[in-house]
């Protein structure tokens, strides 16, 4: 029997991206020659174009495409960054560290974030800063948090509460994750899902459930420590997918999702489920930083250990919108960048 080979092809939904060392190397001296960015943040961000302009053209075009296009890849892995000759300890309190002396991660960080947008900060994620420090800290190991280290975080994205009453509308479009420092057994793993490959991996049944406004989303742990009093604050229910078939949205809340009746809970275990059979797995070293698009998937992270010795995991994290202009109206008074 002849079988008539119809090729299926799906795109790819990883992408990765390795620099040369005589780039790297390129880029590692200009950024360790630049101030901390937190002085003068719009300068600071021409100062990394015109450092990332020096990317060979195949690499730049690669990650300003991430950026631009509804269908490319959602998660980028790149690996050979530049990073700071002398790395002080890991901070413990999940704040900036107080010792660092350059800044070249910050640069690695902010200069690929300028890549796909603008970063911005939010009063209720790490009191507004643009660069955020993942490390795990004491007492909030067992939490559905970036502080957490000994559960696995479940599959979501990153949402900000919005009195829209729609959690994702306001959040960033993308994450950019850079690492600093492994985990002390390298074993702690961040997982990527594409709502395409969810979609795909789904029935029809559940996948219809999915798209309906069933679920409503619990906001960010750090709005309802802070600004709730610990009390769930829920948006409206709304669809987990949504959006065209070829270019679907997913939003799942790290801090907890309603489902209205029991079909919508069964699939949103059956989402849960096909993340982890179609996620891509990445671990995490020194000089390697994930581009992370916030709408066309969901991301995870594995158990690890923490110690708090100075020598645990430490990433540092940017939220990014391809522009400010659709949030304007939540801007902190007299900041660009904050809401
Ligand atoms: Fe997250």
């Amino acid at each position: 029997m002849t079988v008539n080979a119809s090729v299926v092809t799906t795109e790819p939904t990883l992408i990765e991206i390795d620099l040369s060392d005589r780039v790297r190397d390129v880029l590692g001296a200009e950024l360790a020659a630049t101030p901390d960015p937190s002085r003068d943040i719009d300068r600071s961000m021409a100062r990394y174009h015109q450092v990332f302009a020096q990317l060979p053209v195949e690499t730049l075009q690669q990650i300003l495409d991430f950026g631009r296009h509804p269908d490319t890849p959602g998660v980028g892995y790149v690996r050979n960054l530049p990073v700071d000759e002398r790395l002080p300890d890991t901070p413990r309190d999940g704040g900036p560290s107080p010792d660092k002396d350059t800044f070249v991660a910050e640069g690695v960080l902010l200069g690929l974030s300028g890549l796909i947008g603008e970063p911005v900060g939010f009063m209720t994620e790490k009191n507004g800063r643009l660069v955020h420090d993942v490390v795990p800290v004491e007492g909030g190991a067992m939490t559905q948090t970036n502080q957490g280290s000994s559960v696995f975080l479940n599959f979501h994205n990153d949402i900000v509460h919005d009195p829209s009453g729609r959690y994702e509308a306001a959040g960033p479009d993308f994450l950019v994750l850079s690492c600093l420092r492994a985990d002390h057994e390298g074993v702690a793993g961040t997982y990527y899902a594409d709502a395409r490959d969810i979609c795909r991996a789904v029935d029809a049944g559940t996948l219809d459930i999915l798209r309906s406004p069933l679920f409503r989303m619990n906001a960010p742990g750090s709005y309802v420590r802070d600004v709730a009093g610990g009390a769930e604050v829920l948006s409206e229910p709304v669809p987990m997918i949504s959006g065209p078939e070829a270019f679907p949205e997913v939003t799942a809340a790290a801090n907890g999702i309603r489902p209205v009746d029991d079909r919508a809970r069964s699939a949103l275990d059956r989402l849960q489920a096909a993340c982890r059979e179609v996620a891509h797995e990445v671990f995490l070293r020194p000089g390697q930083a994930l581009l992370i698009n916030n709408r066309k998937g969901l991301h995870a992270r594995s158990r690890f250990t923490a110690r708090y010795d100075g020598r645990d995991r430490w990433l540092q994290r940017t939220y990014v919108r391809r522009n400010q202009w659709d949030i304007r109206y939540r801007a902190a008074v007299g900041s660009r960048r904050l809401h």
